[in-house]
């Protein structure tokens, strides 16, 4: 339900109710199917960790930045990813990096992690300037001050993002737009398949993928195997563009010699499309209402993205300089990381917080809990940008800030989305005024990401300064 009692200008940002007290299993599944967030407990923003019993399996929420640091950094073999979260995902990522473990994993890194080496993103930067562009202007003609929905305006420009990085064609590409409504239908269809990851029943448990799923995961793996076979014959005949999907497709695995196959490039490109556009899009979203929000911040980023944008010439430079864009998209993923919990599963006996874990048991480590721990950060649910530099906020950013995860799982798109979203925010902030609409607060819900219950509704008016210096026209 919508919270209509507040006016949305400085209250803090929405943050999701939390479950009272102890419920029964049956409950706990209940509130579980309709959101992650708000199924649990209130004292997990103030716990170091957290032990779930269930008839089935036990969890355990880790807060504690050591033990944070134990799973993802210093041991990750021991704690694999849960294989729970291959049963959701299996039917759309095949056997896609985001779902493999042990060798294969790490092949599949080896061949990936070189196509988003910094060097590299200065070659895509471009592509990303171009879906700015084409951004900017799409929304030219809804900003009248009407109430737009802005998730599925940032989703539109993510996948743009991706479709024109990876593949060097925008998302009104034949293929690519198919492809686009196709991921649509199918975050419709099973938003639930990717929970069973997280669930507290037992891995026999039948989680049977509708026939909509099933048929949706069918159209998106066909597209993509069309957009990827026809890349393979440009590159055998040497006409490929210098995009993301030829440098994956042509590089060897160092220690084999062998690129991936055609059927693997799909399950790779999938994941691009999913990983890289559902989590991008969240951010920019919940960064623009928190700018709506917070006028003051909006003005100054304005300002800034007006100084710093050259409209003659695009500069990969130019991401450097946008400091106050950065700092406005990290907090947005404070308050709002994309991926709300990642799920591991034990290995072998632990010992937590002089706890025994046993092997087969669920490790949770949530950046939701994290990224607003009250005994970690100063006023930890307010929206803050300067926050990170303060001597809190720094200490916080490195033990208690993990939006693309850590160790060497982290997300091998984290500084491509780092570019991505800063410019992004500034080139839309830089054309258009963002307002919140009063008694329409967003209420944040979690399925695969961190999105809102029922959209995010702001209007938009152009800025003066956008007509007269503007680097999109
Ligand atoms: C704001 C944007 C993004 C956020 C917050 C984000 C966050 C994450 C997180 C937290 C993980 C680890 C999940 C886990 O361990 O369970 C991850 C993995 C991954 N992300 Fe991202 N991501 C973003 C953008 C991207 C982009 C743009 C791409 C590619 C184009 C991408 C590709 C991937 C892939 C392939 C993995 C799997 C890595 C592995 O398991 O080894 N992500 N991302």
């Amino acid at each position: 339900m919508r919270d209509t009692s507040a006016c949305p200008v400085h209250a803090l940002p929405p943050k999701p109710a939390t479950r009272p007290g102890k419920v029964s299993l049956w409950r706990y599944l209940r509130l579980f199917r309709n959101d992650i967030l708000s199924a649990q407990p209130a004292h997990l923003y103030h716990a170091w960790m957290a032990e779930m019993r269930t008839p089935f399996f036990r969890s355990y929420l880790c807060n504690d930045p050591g033990l944070v640091d134990l799973v993802l950094k210093q041991r990750p073999d021991d704690f694999p990813k849960s294989e729970r979260i291959r049963v959701g995902l299996k039917p759309l990522l095949g056997n896609s990096v985001f779902i493999t473990n042990g060798e294969t994993w790490k092949r599949q890194r080896r061949i990936i992690d070189p196509a988003f080496a910094g060097g590299r993103l200065r070659k895509v930067f471009p592509a990303m300037w171009d879906a700015g562009v084409s951004a900017v202007a799409r929304l030219r003609p809804l900003a009248d001050g009407r109430p737009v929905e802005i998730e599925s305006q940032t989703s539109h420009a993510a996948m743009d993002v991706i479709f024109r990085t990876l593949f060097s064609v925008p998302v009104e590409h034949e293929v690519a737009s198919a492809a686009f409504e196709a991921f649509r239908a199918h975050q419709g269809a099973q938003p639930l398949a990717n929970l069973a990851a997280v669930l507290p029943l037992p891995t026999w448990w039948p989680r049977v993928h509708s026939r909509g799923t099933r048929k949706t995961a069918r159209t998106i793996r066909t597209l993509i195997a069309q957009l990827t076979a026809e890349r393979a014959a440009a590159i055998a005949t040497g006409t490929a563009p210098d995009d993301l999907a030829t440098k994956i497709m042509t590089t060897p695995d160092p220690e084999t010699g062998k690129t991936f196959s055609t059927e693997e490039m799909v399950d790779q490109v999938a994941i691009f499309f999913l990983a890289g556009h559902e989590t991008s899009a969240a951010a920019l979203a919940w960064a623009l209402y928190l700018l709506a929000t917070h006028p003051e911040w909006q003005e100054r980023l304005a300002e800034e993205a007006a100084r710093e944008f050259d409209p003659e010439t695009i500069y990969f430079s130019t991401i450097s300089r946008l400091k106050l864009a950065r700092a406005v998209f990290r907090e947005a993923m404070r308050l709002y990381p994309p991926v709300p919990m990642f799920v591991r599963e034990a290995t072998r006996p632990e010992h937590f917080r002089d706890r025994p874990v046993k092997p087969g048991a669920q490790v949770i480590v949530s950046p939701w809990h994290l990224h607003r721990h009250e005994r970690i950060w100063d006023d930890p649910d307010a929206f803050d940008p300067a926050r990170f530099d303060t001597e809190n906020g720094k200490a916080g950013l490195r033990s208690a800030y993990i939006p693309f995860s850590e160790g060497p799982r982290v997300c091998p798109g984290a500084g491509f989305a780092m570019a991505e979203g800063p410019l992004l925010l500034a080139m839309l902030v830089r054309a258009y005024r963002f307002a919140p609409i009063a008694g329409d607060v967003p209420v944040p819900a979690a399925h695969l990401t961190v999105r809102a219950a029922d959209g995010i509704r702001l209007t938009l008016t152009p800025r003066p300064l956008a007509t007269a210096k503007d680097p999109t026209e």
